[in-house]
């Protein structure tokens, strides 16, 4: 979701890097006790140098969520993120983006609206008797309004380390299976449970049943949505069968967003926070090429002068809507608090909250 960022004033823009950042370092100080500051593994590095806290989505959300003093949680992340720790926070606590063009577009390409209107289809089509019986998962990159329809019918959130567990759960409570919003995951967890490819149906949006005939919608046990990261879809099998050509030695880790043909020929695959374990881990000398986005990937070469770590493919794959946090935005949402002005919150509606909460615990009980 891409909202309407307020104009920060010609000035900032003025300043030069080295100023920014001693007055981001002035404004924590006269913030402290009361600021956290929470940064994505995706953040470029400038960003990254005055996190409070670092991790994936989930892990920063539930941290926010167990620290209670500050009153201002900074999320240097994307919308549907800061709506989780929104969710999860104590009601003082306050989040926001420091800058609120940073949207996810997958989690944009399944609106509540198109959803609703697929479990009607379904449900008229008689391909399940009744809603109850398509059992709703969404991946965390998905709006707090998908949430609260899947907290509303029972179903879980998951995240790319717990997917195949959630799935695994969901397929032992209903008939069937509705993944939204990235097919990707949903695909490649599927895969990984041993599901056969011909009980795995894509939904696409604004076709007759999503594409699918009756007697494919009746044979399916998951459906997917056919959302996507623009990212992780410039990984190809091409890229891995290069890197193995030129580096035979060479360990192939993608995140499980990447299309299933390239997770199929990839040695690991894993979330962001499984990529970092297993590079972390991996003795001196090891050789990656790593699918993910670029400024994990960079931060991972620096970290290990003593590994030779390559994105795996050729061209940049930067997350551009995360990257609109830059440390300016950051400085001057800073001021502004230091101001007493709150900007930039990101706010869930109470009774989509409530809701959302339920299938973000569904979750954590799994
Ligand atoms: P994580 O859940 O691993 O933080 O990933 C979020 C994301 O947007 C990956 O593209
Ligand atoms: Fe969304 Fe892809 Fe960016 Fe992750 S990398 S936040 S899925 S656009």
């Amino acid at each position: 979701m891409s909202l309407q960022q307020p104009e920060i004033e010609a000035e900032y823009f003025s300043l030069s890097e080295r100023e920014i950042f001693i007055r981001i370092a002035e404004r924590k100080k006269e913030l402290a006790g009361r600021l956290l500051i929470l940064c994505h593994h995706y953040q470029q590095e400038n960003m990254f140098r005055f996190a409070d806290l670092v991790g994936d989505s989930l892990k920063l959300a539930r941290e926010a969520a167990a620290i209670h003093g500050p009153e201002f949680i900074v999320f240097c992340g994307v919308h549907f993120m800061a709506e989780s720790a929104d969710i999860l926070a104590r009601s003082h606590q306050k989040v926001m983006l420091p800058h609120l063009h940073a949207g996810c577009p997958m989690a944009d390409m399944a609106t509540v609206g198109a959803v609703s209107m697929a479990y009607r289809d379904l449900v008229q089509a008689g391909i399940v008797q009744n809603e109850e019986a398509l059992v709703p998962v969404t991946y965390v990159n998905s709006s707090a309004a998908i949430k609260a329809f899947v907290g509303e019918r029972g179903g879980s959130v998951c995240t790319s380390s717990n997917a195949e567990r959630v799935l695994e759960w969901a397929l032992a409570k209903g008939e069937k299976v509705f993944f939204f919003p990235d097919e990707h995951l949903g695909r490649n967890s599927a895969l990984a449970l041993g599901i056969p490819a011909d009980q795995i149906c894509v939904w696409r949006r604004g076709e007759l049943l999503g594409g699918n005939s009756v007697e494919q919608l009746r044979r399916a046990r998951i459906l997917l949505w056919d959302g996507y990261c623009e990212v992780h879809m410039r990984f190809l099998p091409d890229h891995v069968r290069r890197w193995r050509l030129h580096v035979p030695d060479i360990k192939i880790m993608v995140h499980p967003e990447c299309a299933s043909e390239v997770v199929q020929v990839a040695d690991h695959y894993g979330s962001t926070e499984a990529i970092i374990a297993a590079v972390n881990k991996s003795p001196a000398g090891s050789k990656w090429a790593i699918g993910t986005e670029m400024n994990l990937v960079s931060r991972l070469q620096r970290q290990h002068p003593d590994k030779e770590i390559h994105l795996l493919a050729a061209s940049p794959c930067l997350c551009t809507t995360m990257d609109c946090n830059q440390p300016v935005s950051l400085l001057w949402l800073l001021d502004n608090l230091a101001a007493g002005r709150v900007v930039n919150q990101i706010k869930v509606a109470p009774d989509v909250a409530v809701q959302a909460r339920k299938s973000l615990e569904q979750m954590l009980s799994i």
